[in-house]
């Protein structure tokens, strides 16, 4: 399996911080942001990553991050030249997954957990991975019927349970067909809880709860919070 993680977007809500760098090299407690999702693709035997930003930083990620060497894998990047959604971008890395599966991760998401017994025993369809937020209005959010996911809403006033959808995910390759029928949304953006519901509607879904801590990074609360348990839980000593 390949790695994609997805580190482009404007980071619009943690502006003026973002004006003149990419949200994701902003620190999370003692490292660039960007280093957390990483780790969790290399911890889960991932080797071969692809990084797609956007063009203003790129060259921010190369001089950071490099070949990958450092790191024991292989990143190759590329650019979404628009801010155009989730699944725009991850569209992008078709040639790259060349008939593969992917797991693909948001660049300003922090986890604790090691995902490699699911990310290795995957097969085909689409996998999620869900989490209990106090929040979960901020997120795609799963309706639940016992612990099968039966559709996700993004970002709903009303949310139907207080699972949230987090930012990781596995899927076969044919979820570069389904981006390809993808339309805008009313923000303009092709997004990744349509390429899950459809999924979901082919019964071809499974959700994984998250054990331990999560959080993106991506406002300003979130992020602070992000530093304050990757001190707490990753840095005990
Ligand atoms: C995105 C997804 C959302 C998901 C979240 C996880 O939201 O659209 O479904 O729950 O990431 O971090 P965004 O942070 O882009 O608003």
């Amino acid at each position: 399996m390949k790695g994609v993680v997805l580190a482009g977007g404007t980071g619009s809500r943690l502006m003026p911080c973002t004006k003149v760098t990419n949200k994701h090299l902003l620190p999370v407690y003692n490292k660039p942001m960007i280093y957390y999702p990483l780790q969790t693709l290399i911890d889960a035997g991932i080797k071969e990553i692809l990084i797609v930003s956007g063009p203003g930083h790129a060259g921010h990620f190369l001089n950071l991050l490099g070949s990958g060497s450092e790191f024991g894998v292989k990143f190759t990047y590329e650019i979404q030249e628009e801010a155009g959604g989730i699944a725009q971008a991850l569209g992008l890395a078709e040639d790259f997954a060349d008939n593969e599966a992917v797991a693909v991760i948001l660049g300003d998401n922090v986890f604790e957990d090691n995902f490699k017994e699911e990310i290795q025993s995957f097969k085909k369809g689409a996998k999620i991975f869900i989490k209990e937020v106090p929040d979960p209005h901020r997120f795609g959010v799963v309706e639940l019927e016992g612990d099968k996911v039966i559709g996700i809403e993004e970002k709903p006033k009303n949310p139907k349970s207080n699972y949230c959808v987090t930012g990781l995910y596995i899927y076969d390759n044919e979820v570069f067909d389904v981006i390809k029928t993808l339309k805008p949304s009313e923000r303009g953006e092709l997004e990744i809880t349509d390429v899950n519901n459809h999924y979901i509607d082919k019964g071809k879904m499974t959700a994984v709860k998250v054990k331990g801590f999560w959080s993106d990074a991506g406002t300003f609360d979130s992020l602070l919070r992000a530093s304050i348990l990757v001190k707490q839980k990753l840095n005990k000593n």
